[in-house]
């Protein structure tokens, strides 16, 4: 017997979402998505092109239908054949990304692709065993996912911490390329445009467990969400 399962996190910028949904992903051989990465991935090639955002939101969406945006292994990023993980996390792309998460055609093209995405079987991702059941899944991380895109996910997590401790663990990935207190100012003002935008915004879906990770290491936050997907398979033996 096989099972499906959709695991929805989502939350504001640098709470512990990708490194979470990372790690559960590869614990239990689920299919990884990631969904900030596809935002990411149309800024980086409206930038690359010059086309300005605020100013020509109908060639955003051409660039954004225009991309093959795919996952070939955990946390690595592909556009059109081309590896950019690393130039995805650029301050840059962060910083431009506004307009683009606010254009409905961007939003609705790639809301295709990420449910596309999780309705696709694949033999990379052969699930869990679990009693006599396969357990087959999905995890994808976003700020709508519990909301928009999975509405029905079995499990919707959202994450939050203080925004000091998310602007710290930013600033040490960036090694010196920006000062915490820009770091700061760039996760506040992304945060604001992502739950005042009348499209999608985000919002902790009204099923969502939320977890703090403030004061939490990555494997505590890993362990907590792993015990909340058993204790649903338990609730629901056949999910
Ligand atoms: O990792 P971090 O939280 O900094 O950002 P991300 O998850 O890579 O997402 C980057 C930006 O894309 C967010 O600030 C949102 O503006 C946008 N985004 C979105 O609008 N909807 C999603 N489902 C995911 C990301
Ligand atoms: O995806 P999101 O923007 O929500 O956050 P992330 O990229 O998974 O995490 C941001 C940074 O915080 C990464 O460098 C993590 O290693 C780090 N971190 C964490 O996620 N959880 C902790 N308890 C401590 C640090």
């Amino acid at each position: 017997q096989k099972a499906n399962v959709s695991l929805a996190i989502d939350g504001p910028a640098a709470s512990g979402k990708s490194t979470t949904a990372k790690r559960l992903a590869s614990i239990f051989r689920f299919r990884y998505i990631d969904s900030g990465s596809m935002f990411r991935a149309v800024t980086l090639k409206c930038v690359e092109n010059g086309v300005d955002p605020h100013q020509q939101p109908d060639k955003v969406a051409s660039v954004a239908s225009s991309l093959d945006i795919q996952f070939p292994d955990y946390g690595t990023v592909s556009v059109n054949g081309e590896l950019v993980t690393h130039q995805l996390r650029q301050e840059s792309v962060a910083r431009a990304i506004g307009p683009i998460a606010s254009n409905p055609q961007v939003r609705h093209t790639l809301a295709e692709h990420q449910r596309r995405l999780a309705s696709t079987p694949d033999a990379r991702y052969p699930g869990f065993t679990h009693g006599k059941e396969t357990i087959q899944g999905v995890v994808m991380d976003g700020r709508d996912i519990g909301t928009v895109i999975l509405p029905h996910a079995e499990l919707k997590v959202f994450m939050v911490a203080d925004v000091r401790d998310r602007a710290q663990r930013r600033f040490q990935e960036l090694q010196g390329k920006a000062t915490l207190d820009q770091v700061m100012a760039d996760i506040e003002a992304r945060d604001l445009a992502d739950r005042t935008r009348t499209i999608s915004p985000l919002k902790k879906a009204d099923d969502a467990i939320e977890l703090d990770t403030s004061r939490l290491s990555i494997d505590q936050q890993v362990a907590a969400i792993q015990k909340l997907v058993y204790q649903k398979l338990q609730q629901h033996p056949t999910v």
